[in-house]
């Protein structure tokens, strides 16, 4: 439903930009990046923009090609992001650089409450030398976590707050029973309690928004089971090599936002990097499209997700890029184009493990 909702801006964003403020709420003048209202467990009026910084760089992968953000790369990037308009940042718990993007934010002088943030809690596998990144499961688990995410942050609330993984008992051991076993049950009842604890922090007003990272269809269904709120918004890998539509088309019949990450499939070369060494930059189709518009690559991959409705996080430290992330609600490609993206996804390399592997 949102894909049209976007689709829609854009037309009325090129007739007659001031109509997007009116339309759309988005309070943001600064940009043009639409936003998209978040449903399901989320307090009202969540506009959550189109495009975020990721900034995932898990400075823990020392052996690593792609880039070690820190605290001090991610206030050096965070700080340019939001000088060039960008409002919203996708952050962790588990990136090691929350203090760093705490600091931007704040020494911005933007009022907190046109800045989006997101973060993460539970977890996200380990690095290379075993070291767990982010935390354990479970209801208290959770809870703790939360209060460390805004400490780390130095802010009272977070703008959407999502479950980073659904289940890793061998990296994160929980104080829960159910979150340290490994049968389907014992998973199941450890995602519905984790769930709990996220409403808890929706209703206590620390997250505007609360939903989940990396959940496949069965994943999303013992959610559903419970019989209380759904998650509002569900980030997963998403793009012209990998690309679950299944899982998309579920997703909106539940009005659960989509946001995909790695929109450039640019992985990380350390723990995660399955051997995979291609770039879509590259890939001649990709060029071709580039040329039709006068984009670039990159450009031309943020809008093959943008024109599924799926909301991107391409992170990037780099001035140049980071102009060119923020400028794409310009164009848009055609239904035709994006099929044809779609059908690379013979190939199937993915960025992070496959999730759906998971009971
Ligand atoms: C962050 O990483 C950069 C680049 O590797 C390095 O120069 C800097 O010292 C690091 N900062 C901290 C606080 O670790
Ligand atoms: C959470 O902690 C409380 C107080 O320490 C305890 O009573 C409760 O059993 C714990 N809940 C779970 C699900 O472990
Ligand atoms: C999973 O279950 C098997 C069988 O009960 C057990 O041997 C194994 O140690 C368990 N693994 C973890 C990670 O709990
Ligand atoms: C999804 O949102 C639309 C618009 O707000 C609403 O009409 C519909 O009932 C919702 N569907 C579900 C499954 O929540
Ligand atoms: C990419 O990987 C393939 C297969 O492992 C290898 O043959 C090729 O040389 C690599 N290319 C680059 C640019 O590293």
């Amino acid at each position: 439903m949102y894909t049209f909702y976007l689709v829609d801006m854009v037309s009325h964003w090129l007739l007659t930009g001031f109509i997007l403020t009116c339309l759309f709420q988005v309070s943001i003048q600064a940009n043009v990046v639409p936003s998209i209202l978040l449903q399901n467990s989320a307090t009202n009026n969540v506009l959550m923009p189109a495009t975020g910084l990721g900034t995932g760089g898990y400075a823990l992968t020392l052996d690593s090609h792609g880039e070690h953000w820190n605290d001090s790369i991610a206030e050096k990037s965070v700080s340019l992001w939001l000088k060039l308009g960008g409002r919203r940042i996708d952050g962790s718990f588990s990136y090691l650089d929350q203090v760093g993007i705490g600091q931007a934010i704040r020494a911005s002088g933007i009022p907190r409450k046109e800045i989006f943030i997101t973060s993460k809690v539970g977890p996200s596998g380990a690095n290379k030398n075993g070291v767990p990144l982010g935390g354990p499961l479970g209801y208290n688990d959770t809870l703790k976590q939360m209060e460390q995410v805004l400490g780390s942050l130095g802010v009272t609330y977070v703008d959407l707050l999502l479950i980073h993984w659904p289940y890793d008992a061998i990296h994160a051991p929980s104080s829960e029973k159910e979150c340290n076993g490994n049968t389907s049950t014992e998973m199941r009842l450890c995602r519905q309690s984790t769930w709990k604890a996220m409403l808890q922090i929706l209703k206590e007003g620390k997250a505007r928004a609360v939903g989940v990272s990396n959940f496949a269809l069965q994943h999303l269904q013992d959610i559903i089971d419970m019989g209380e709120m759904i998650p509002s918004v569900n980030q997963c890998e998403f793009h012209v090599f990998w690309h679950d539509l299944e899982l998309l088309e579920f997703c909106k019949r539940h009005n659960i936002t989509f946001n995909g990450y790695s929109p450039l499939a640019a992985p990380d070369f350390g723990p995660w990097s399955l051997g995979w060494n291609e770039s879509l930059l590259e890939l001649p189709l990709v060029k071709l499209i580039s040329q039709r518009y006068g984009k670039t690559a990159a450009q031309i991959l943020q809008r093959y997700s943008l024109h599924q409705g799926v909301l991107v996080n391409p992170r990037s430290w780099n001035e140049e890029h980071m102009r060119e992330n923020l400028n794409v609600f310009d164009f848009e490609l055609s239904d035709q184009e994006v099929m044809q993206l779609n059908a690379l996804s013979t190939k199937k390399p993915n960025v992070c493990t496959d999730p759906r592997e998971l009971p």
